[in-house]
C-alpha cells in the first residue's frame, strides 16, 4: 500500500499533489478498505452507529437556472412543472412529525414564486408548529440579506453543493450566467450567518479529473462545512449530457471515506443518487462513513417530477411502510435510526457510546 494512505490517515491536510495521489489509490483494494476502516471509525467515535434522518421535502421544480446536468433546469420544456403551496408543505411536515422526523429540508430549484417574503412566512409557519425541529433549506444562490432574512424566521441549516471548485470545470457544467465564485461567496456568507452549512460535488460529473476531486477537498478542508452531500453524477435523458457515463459507486464511496477522515464530525448523507446507482447503495455508504438518510416526505404524486436524473429512486409506497424498510437497511449494517434534530457534534461521544 502507497506510503500516501498512511500520510492521509495521520494528516488529513495536504497539498492538491497528493490529494491526486491519494485519489489515485482508488484502484488499490487494500487502500481503499484502510480509509474506509478509518472513516467508519471516526464516525463511530463522533456518533456511535446513529443515523440520522432528514425529510426531504421538494416543495418546487420550477428552476431560473439551466445547469446542463440537471433534469429540472430552464430549458427542459418536457417537465412538468408543479409547487407545492404552504399548506401542502405543512402537511408534509406534519406527516413527517409523526413518523419520527425531527429536521425538515425544504429543496427546491431557483424558484421566484418563492419570494423572501412567502419562504419567511413558510419557515416561521413550520416552526411554530414544530418548534422541536430543524429546519434546512436547499434553495440555491441567493444574496446575503435574504439569507440573513431566512435565518432571523427560524431557518438553521443551509445545504448549497459547490458542485465543483474548479473554474474551468465550473464552467463546463454552468451557463456563462452562473459564477463559481458567487456560489462559493453564498457558502461563506451561510458560515457567517451562523447557518450550519452544507457543500458538496458530484462524482464523475462530466470531465471531472482527479485533480478537480483534489481542488474539492481542498476546498472542503477551507470552508470546514457541517454537512458535506455527495453522489454520483447520473445522465438525465432531457440534457445535453444524456450520453455521458455515470459516476462510479466505488469512486463514490472512497471520497465518503476521505471526506470523513478530513471532516471528522461532518454529518454526511448516503444520498438517493448512491441508492440509485445501486440496489444497496446506502448500506454501502453508511459502511464508508456516511451517517444521514434523506428520505423524501414530498407527496406521492409529485415525486417523479422531481426528475433531477433518470430512474431516481422515490421510495414507493405509503411514508410509514417506507421508513419500516429504511429502518431495515439500516439495521441490516449495523446502524440504527435516531430520531432527535441531529446537530452536528463537537466532541467524541462518551466511550459508552461509541460502542452502543
Ligand atoms: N446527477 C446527479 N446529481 C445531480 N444533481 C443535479 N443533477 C444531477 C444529476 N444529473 C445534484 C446536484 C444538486 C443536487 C440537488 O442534485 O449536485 O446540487
Amino acid at each position: 500500500m502507497h506510503d500516501i494512505v498512511r500520510q492521509y490517515i495521520d494528516h488529513p491536510e495536504m497539498t492538491k499533489e497528493e490529494y491526486i495521489l491519494l485519489l489515485q489509490q482508488e484502484e488499490d483494494p487494500e487502500a481503499r478498505e484502510a480509509i474506509r476502516r478509518e472513516a467508519l471509525r471516526l464516525c463511530r467515535k463522533y456518533y456511535g452507529n446513529r443515523v440520522y434522518i432528514r425529510g426531504l421535502i421538494e416543495f418546487t421544480n420550477y428552476c431560473k437556472n439551466n445547469c446542463y446536468y440537471c433534469g429540472i433546469r430552464r430549458d427542459n420544456r418536457n417537465v412538468n412543472r408543479y409547487r407545492l403551496h404552504a399548506d401542502e408543505i405543512l402537511s408534509c411536515c406534519r406527516e413527517g412529525y409523526a413518523l419520527g422526523y425531527r429536521t425538515f429540508v425544504l429543496q427546491g430549484g431557483e424558484d421566484p414564486y418563492y419570494t423572501d417574503e412567502r419562504m419567511c412566512a413558510l419557515i416561521r409557519q413550520i416552526k411554530a408548529q414544530h418548534p422541536d425541529c430543524a429546519i434546512t433549506l436547499s434553495i440555491g444562490e441567493k444574496e446575503k440579506e435574504t439569507y440573513q432574512k431566512f435565518r432571523e424566521a427560524g431557518a438553521d441549516r443551509y445545504l448549497l453543493r459547490h458542485e465543483t471548485a474548479d473554474e474551468t470545470h465550473y464552467r463546463s457544467l454552468h451557463p456563462p450566467e452562473m459564477l463559481l465564485s458567487h456560489r462559493k461567496q453564498c457558502l461563506y456568507d451561510l458560515k457567517e450567518l451562523g447557518y450550519q452549512v452544507g457543500a458538496g460535488c458530484m462524482v464523475g460529473s462530466p470531465g471531472q479529473t482527479l485533480a478537480n476531486l483534489a481542488d474539492d477537498l481542498r476546498f472542503m478542508a477551507d470552508l470546514q462545512p457541517e454537512m458535506v452531500g455527495i453522489g454520483p453524477f447520473i445522465p438525465h435523458h432531457d440534457t445535453c449530457f444524456r450520453a455521458e457515463k455515470a459516476g462510479s459507486v466505488k469512486r463514490t464511496l472512497y471520497l465518503l471515506s476521505i471526506i470523513r477522515i478530513l471532516l471528522p464530525k461532518v454529518l454526511l448523507p448516503a444520498t438517493t443518487a448512491l441508492g440509485t446507482m445501486d440496489e444497496h447503495g446506502r448500506e454501502k455508504g453508511l459502511l464508508a462513513g456516511a451517517n444521514v438518510i434523506m428520505p423524501n416526505l414530498s407527496p406521492e404524486k409529485n415525486r417523479k417530477d422531481y426528475s433531477l436524473y433518470d430512474n431516481k429512486i422515490c421510495l414507493g409506497g405509503e411514508a410509514a411502510q417506507s421508513i419500516a424498510d429504511l429502518k431495515k437497511r439500516v439495521e441490516s449494517v449495523g446502524c440504527r435510526i435516531v430520531t432527535d434534530r441531529g446537530d452536528a457534534r463537537t466532541e467524541p461521544l462518551a466511550r459508552e457510546e461509541q460502542e452502543e
